[in-house]
């Protein structure tokens, strides 16, 4: 395992002893997500850990499912305790960048309905001004062309996402990714709010302070970073 991914596990494990028997939880999407996931999975077999957990894409529900975690839909729960997530880029007033695996809409949506939102990330994805990783936006098909010549000739510098094949990536939702290589950015509140209101996109990955606690894990070991 490279140094990256050992940072990935060590704070997806520290997340994990955050979880408590009862609760509800939402569990994110990607790579350090699958650390967290594994040591869940890991407390429910060795621990009899009792929890009900939300996935924010169909690779989760399936990672979490094969390691015994109960999953049901967001809408069977009225309420989610605590939701653990990855980021692409997080700065030090919690404005993150997420959607480098394609899961922005559900991730946003159960980042919206839970009452604790935690964020883990190697020591990379802290930045001092987000935006260097580009700005997913998630758009529906029928369209999406008429959108994406919009950003164009707004200089929002869009790339179509594509999947191993070479073909325009799907969302769990079916729908298109479109990222904005934008650099570093200034006016966070007046690009997010140009993007939600632009017809047929449905989600943007700029997660704009909605999450309480960033775990970073660095060579000397883990730093919480407290809203
Ligand atoms: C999924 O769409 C993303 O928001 C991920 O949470 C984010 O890209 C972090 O992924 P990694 O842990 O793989 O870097």
């Amino acid at each position: 395992m490279n140094q990256q991914d050992s940072l990935k596990q060590l704070v997806g494990q520290t997340a994990a002893k955050l979880v408590k028997n009862g609760m509800i939880v939402g569990l994110g999407t990607g790579s350090t997500v699958r650390f967290l996931v594994d040591a869940l999975g890991k407390r429910v077999q060795e621990e009899g850990l009792a929890i009900t957990g939300v996935t924010t894409s169909n690779r989760t529900t399936a990672q979490a499912t094969s390691l015994g975690i109960k999953i049901v839909d967001l809408d069977d729960v009225d309420h989610v305790d605590l939701t653990i997530d990855g980021a692409d880029e997080v700065d030090r007033d919690f404005y993150g960048i997420k959607g480098g695996g394609g899961a922005l809409l559900w991730e946003k949506i159960v980042n919206d309905a839970s009452t604790n939102n935690v964020w883990i990330v190697d020591q990379s994805k802290v930045v001092d001004r987000i935006g260097a990783f580009g700005v997913p936006v998630e758009v529906i098909p029928f369209g999406a062309s008429k959108v994406f010549a919009k950003f164009e000739h707004q200089g929002y510098q869009p790339q179509w996402r594509t999947d191993e094949a070479g073909q325009l990536y799907r969302t769990d939702e079916n729908n298109y990714i479109i990222d904005l290589k934008l650099g570093p950015l200034t006016d966070l509140l007046a690009l997010a709010e140009d993007l939600i209101n632009t017809v047929g996109v449905v989600e943007h990955g700029l997660f704009l302070n909605r999450v309480n606690q960033v775990i970073v894990g660095n060579e000397t070991g883990i730093t919480t970073l407290t809203a």
